[in-house]
């Protein structure tokens, strides 16, 4: 539609008469664009009263001509005329994008003036993750570092939770320093720019460390009745356990004697004592970072003799943990 030449002239004139407009906006109204915020996708009308005298309108993004009259010179399909009337000249311009965002006029010509409307369009686009980290698992005394990239118009804030002690780090990444295993947990990004809901993820932290036994007791038992000997180690990942008579062989289940392995901790459940379940019993637990031993006694009550039983934490963890029970010990004399 259209010759080409009458289309240059016109746009020609159009851009003297947007030149002219904007002094005349200046001086006339001497305020800034009216701003119109949309966001990415959604669909935005750009309005434009016109008087009914209008000789000549048009509608330009940036310097570039979307329309002239109804003579469309844009090639994108998503801007189209609504509402023409000779009162009313709107654009609409659908699933909006970011590089839409910029300076919209609508200019016409009535009564022989040149007039102007400026609108700048905003688009916003809600804060949102696009690079996190993954779920890392360290040695405890290694160094974290985790980040977390996001997007979003405006530019969002990124910040790090820290779930347990509820500590905030700003900004995308997080750094920590000769982990500990009590730093182990999950970690919280947060962005937010104040359009849509902040949008979060979590990053699981897992902190290795070789078994410590926590909790060892030595135990009377009476023959015929039941007896436990428990075994508690922290360790990540978890102990495997086993268990030592004194002169290290190895403790096996039979029908007098059950060896119950749980994830924190191993227990020896005797079902009927005899003289022969009386002794030395040492618990070894262990997983790849390193290991540790622990040993207790199952004894009679009543002949009474003081000796301590010990807790040894595996020298290849670079550990060595002494501690001493005050129980007291049955020991044939
Ligand atoms: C339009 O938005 C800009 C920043 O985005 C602001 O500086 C300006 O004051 C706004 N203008 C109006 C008329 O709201
Ligand atoms: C067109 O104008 C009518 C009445 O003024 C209004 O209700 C309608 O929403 C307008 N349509 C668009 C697409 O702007
Ligand atoms: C407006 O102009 C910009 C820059 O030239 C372009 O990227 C964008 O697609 C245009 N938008 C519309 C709705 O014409
Ligand atoms: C995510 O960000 C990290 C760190 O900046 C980078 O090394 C990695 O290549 C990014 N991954 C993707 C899928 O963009
Ligand atoms: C325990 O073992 C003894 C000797 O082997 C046996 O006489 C007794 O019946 C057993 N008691 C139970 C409750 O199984
Ligand atoms: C038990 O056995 C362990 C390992 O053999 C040993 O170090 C410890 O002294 C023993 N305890 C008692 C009370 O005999
Ligand atoms: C138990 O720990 C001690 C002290 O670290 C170590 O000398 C010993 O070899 C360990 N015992 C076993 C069975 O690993």
């Amino acid at each position: 539609m259209g010759c080409p030449l009458l289309r240059n002239t016109l746009a020609g004139l159009i851009l003297v008469l947007l030149s002219k407009g904007s002094d005349v906006l200046g001086a006339e109204f001497g305020h800034l664009p009216d701003n119109i915020t949309v966001l990415e996708g959604e669909s935005v009308t750009l309005r434009c009263r016109i008087d009914e005298e209008v000789t000549h309108k048009a509608w330009l993004n940036r310097s570039n001509i979307l329309f002239t009259g109804t003579d469309k010179w844009s090639l994108d399909k998503r801007v189209t005329l609504v509402n023409t009337s000779n009162r009313e000249f709107s654009i609409l311009i659908d699933k909006v994008q970011v590089t839409d965002e910029g300076p919209y006029t609508c200019t016409f010509q009535a009564n022989n003036k040149p007039r102007i409307t400026h609108v700048y369009l905003i688009v916003q686009v809600p804060a949102r993750i696009v690079n996190i980290s993954k779920s890392v698992s360290v040695n405890e005394g290694e160094n974290v570092n985790l980040y977390c990239l996001a997007v979003g118009r405006p530019e969002p804030t990124v910040t790090w939770k820290d779930q347990k002690y509820g500590l905030v780090s700003e900004g995308e990444f997080l750094d920590i320093t000769e982990i500990k295993r009590q730093q182990a947990e999950d970690y919280e990004c947060i962005t937010h720019n104040g359009v849509a809901p902040p949008d979060q993820q979590k990053v699981r932290v897992t902190v290795n460390y070789p078994p410590m036994i926590t909790d060892m007791k030595n135990m009377p038992a009476n023959l015929g009745k039941t007896a436990i000997l428990r075994c508690d180690a922290m360790a990540v990942p978890p102990a495997t356990f086993e268990w030592y008579r004194d002169d290290h062989r190895p403790v096996e289940n039979d029908n007098t004697l059950r060896i119950k392995n749980e994830k924190t901790r191993s227990l020896l459940l005797f079902t009927n004592v005899t003289e022969k379940h009386f002794g030395n019993y040492t618990c070894f637990a262990s997983n790849r970072l390193g290991s540790s031993n622990a040993s207790m006694l199952l004894f009679r009550p009543g002949a009474l003799q003081g000796r301590g039983a010990g807790l040894h934490a595996g020298m290849s963890a670079g550990l060595c943990v002494w501690v001493s029970l005050s129980a007291v010990l049955l020991v044939k004399v």
